[in-house]
């Protein structure tokens, strides 16, 4: 049997014809708010081409799901009543069990609690997206959704007890306020910032761009956090942020105490770039940050000190953090 797209002659333009009476009917039948039906839809109608015809928008977009190349019918059941002329379009199956008929439940110890839940659809369009992974939006944007305090495209309906997200998919409004909210994201990177940069280009790399999945895996992971990698250790095929900060002051430390980067420094912490810690996107500011660890009233401290009252200090005037070749981390 030939697709609408391949036939011509007189039973084609009748076959136009009809479709798009049924067209206007329905849209008339959704202007007056009343529910609407499919068109009735021929065996031989039931084929890509010529749902393509009705709903042109599912192959538009820079990105089409390679789904969508074989069949609308892969996600989608239509079933047509010849008799009462009548066609029901239904789902395949509902939710990550849909997408699973497909892709593969990665299986990893963090799991990230919409993946969990199997609502791809708060993250990806099911047919065609201009960004890319086929989501609803840029990383900011998308992730921002549920994890940016105050992000204007969430719609909150206390009654229902459910959120809209970027005006399109809702989400159960208590695991929305289970999602750890952070600050504003800087729309560019570069030092100094009150944040890490997280978003925009890279400055490091002609073409390369800081994403929220340039550090996070967005499914599941093996790291805490969602992180692509721990944070600690000391090459950079083990620790995250050795990925980006190399050269001899990380690697080839004397003392290895100190090579767990998240212990003194939060990517997303939102101090003031007037200070250190906020240029240096520290926990903490110093001394503080040290004595959290160090006891500077002890014995063996105060000796090395030569008894000066170091606690008042920024130990970092003499003391390397990260590492150094000469012992006790002296600059
Ligand atoms: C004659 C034009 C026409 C053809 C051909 C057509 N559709 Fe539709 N379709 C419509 C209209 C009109 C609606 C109602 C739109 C609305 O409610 O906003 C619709 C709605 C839908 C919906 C929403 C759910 C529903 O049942 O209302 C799905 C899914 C859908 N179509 C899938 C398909 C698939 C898959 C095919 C091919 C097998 C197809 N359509 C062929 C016109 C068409
Ligand atoms: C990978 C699975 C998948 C494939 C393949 C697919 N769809 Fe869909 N489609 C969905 C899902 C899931 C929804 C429900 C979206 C939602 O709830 O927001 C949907 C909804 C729709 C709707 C109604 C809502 C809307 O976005 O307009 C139409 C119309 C539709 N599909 C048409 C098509 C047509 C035509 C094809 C083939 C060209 C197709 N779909 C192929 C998964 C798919
Ligand atoms: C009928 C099989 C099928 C189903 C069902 C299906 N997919 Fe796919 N999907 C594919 C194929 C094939 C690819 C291309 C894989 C590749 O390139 O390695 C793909 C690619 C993708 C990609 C990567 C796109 C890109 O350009 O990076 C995403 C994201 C995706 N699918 C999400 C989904 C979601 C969400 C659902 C459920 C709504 C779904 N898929 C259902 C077959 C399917
Ligand atoms: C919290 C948002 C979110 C949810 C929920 C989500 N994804 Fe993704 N997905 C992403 C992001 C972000 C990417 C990476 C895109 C990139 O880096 O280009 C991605 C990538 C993908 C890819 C392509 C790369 C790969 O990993 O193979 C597929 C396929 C995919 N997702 C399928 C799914 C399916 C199936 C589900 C539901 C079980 C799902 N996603 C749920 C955000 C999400
Ligand atoms: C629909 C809402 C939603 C979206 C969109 C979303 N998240 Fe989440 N996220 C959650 C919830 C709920 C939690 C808390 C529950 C949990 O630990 O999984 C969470 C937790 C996290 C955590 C902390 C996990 C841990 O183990 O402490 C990270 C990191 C994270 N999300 C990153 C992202 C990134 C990156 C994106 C975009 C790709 C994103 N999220 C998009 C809902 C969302
Ligand atoms: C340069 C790497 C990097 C990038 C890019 C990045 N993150 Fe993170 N993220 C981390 C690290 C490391 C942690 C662990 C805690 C910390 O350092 O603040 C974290 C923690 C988180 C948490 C958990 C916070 C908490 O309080 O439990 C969320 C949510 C999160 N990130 C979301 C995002 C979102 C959304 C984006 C994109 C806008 C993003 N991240 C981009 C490295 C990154
Ligand atoms: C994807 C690459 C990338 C990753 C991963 C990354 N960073 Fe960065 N980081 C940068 C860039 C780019 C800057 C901006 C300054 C620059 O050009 O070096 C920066 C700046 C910094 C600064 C301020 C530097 C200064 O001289 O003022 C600190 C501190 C820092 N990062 C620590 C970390 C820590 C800790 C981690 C792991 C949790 C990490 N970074 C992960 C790329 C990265
Ligand atoms: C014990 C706490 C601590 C740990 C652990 C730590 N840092 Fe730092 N880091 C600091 C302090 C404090 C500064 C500010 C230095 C100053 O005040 O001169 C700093 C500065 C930096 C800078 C900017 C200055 C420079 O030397 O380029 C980068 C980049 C950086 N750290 C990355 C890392 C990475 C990557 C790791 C993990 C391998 C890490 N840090 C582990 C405390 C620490
Ligand atoms: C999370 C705990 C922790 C924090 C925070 C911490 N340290 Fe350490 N530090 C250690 C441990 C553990 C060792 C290795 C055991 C030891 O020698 O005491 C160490 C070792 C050292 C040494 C070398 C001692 C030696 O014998 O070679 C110096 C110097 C030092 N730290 C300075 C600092 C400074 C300066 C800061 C703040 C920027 C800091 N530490 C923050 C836990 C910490
Ligand atoms: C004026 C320079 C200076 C300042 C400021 C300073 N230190 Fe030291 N620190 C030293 C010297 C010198 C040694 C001894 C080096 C040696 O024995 O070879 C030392 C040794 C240490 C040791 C090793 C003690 C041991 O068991 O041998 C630790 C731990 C330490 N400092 C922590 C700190 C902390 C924490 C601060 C900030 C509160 C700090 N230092 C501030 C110069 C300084």
């Amino acid at each position: 049997m030939p697709t609408l797209a391949q036939q011509s002659g007189p039973k084609f333009i009748a076959a136009r014809a009809m479709l798009l009476t049924a067209l206007l009917l329905v849209c008339r039948a959704s202007d007056s708010q009343t529910v609407t039906e499919h068109p009735y839809l021929e065996g031989h109608e039931i084929n890509s081409d010529t749902c393509l015809k009705c709903h042109p928008d599912k192959e538009e977009g820079k990105i089409v799901h390679t789904a969508l190349d074989v069949l609308c019918e892969n996600c989608h059941q239509v079933a047509s009543d010849k008799v009462a002329r009548k066609t029901r379009i239904t789902l395949q199956a509902k939710g990550g069990e849909l997408c699973g008929k497909c892709h593969e439940t990665e299986q990893q110890q963090v799991v990230h609690a919409p993946y969990a839940a199997g609502e791809c659809l708060l993250c990806h369009e099911p047919h065609t997206s201009n960004f890319p992974g086929l989501l609803r939006a840029e990383q900011d944007t998308l992730c921002g959704s549920c994890h940016q305090a105050n992000h204007p495209s969430v719609s909150v309906d206390e009654a229902a007890q459910r959120v809209t997200l970027l005006g399109r998919q809702s989400y159960s409004l208590e695991l929305f306020k289970s999602a750890p909210k952070l600050g504003t994201f800087r729309p560019r990177p570069g030092v100094p910032v009150s944040t890490h940069p997280v978003t925009g280009r890279d400055p490091r790399k002609a073409d390369g761009e800081f994403k929220c999945s340039t550090c996070h895996n967005p499914h599941t992971s093996r790291a805490d956090q969602l992180l692509r990698m721990p944070t600690k250790g000391e090459s950079a095929s083990e620790n995250l942020c050795l990925g980006c900060h190399t050269g001899a002051r990380f690697l080839h430390q004397k003392t290895v105490a100190h090579s767990d980067c998240s212990t003194c420094h939060s990517v997303h912490a939102a101090q003031s770039s007037k200070t250190p810690e906020g240029v240096f996107h520290l926990v903490q500011g110093q001394p503080g940050l040290c004595l959290k660890c160090h006891d500077v009233a002890a014995e063996p401290i105060q000796k090395a000190h030569l008894n000066q009252p170091v606690a008042s200090n920024r130990c970092t005037e003499c003391h390397n953090p990260h590492g150094s070749e000469r012992a006790r981390l002296i600059k």
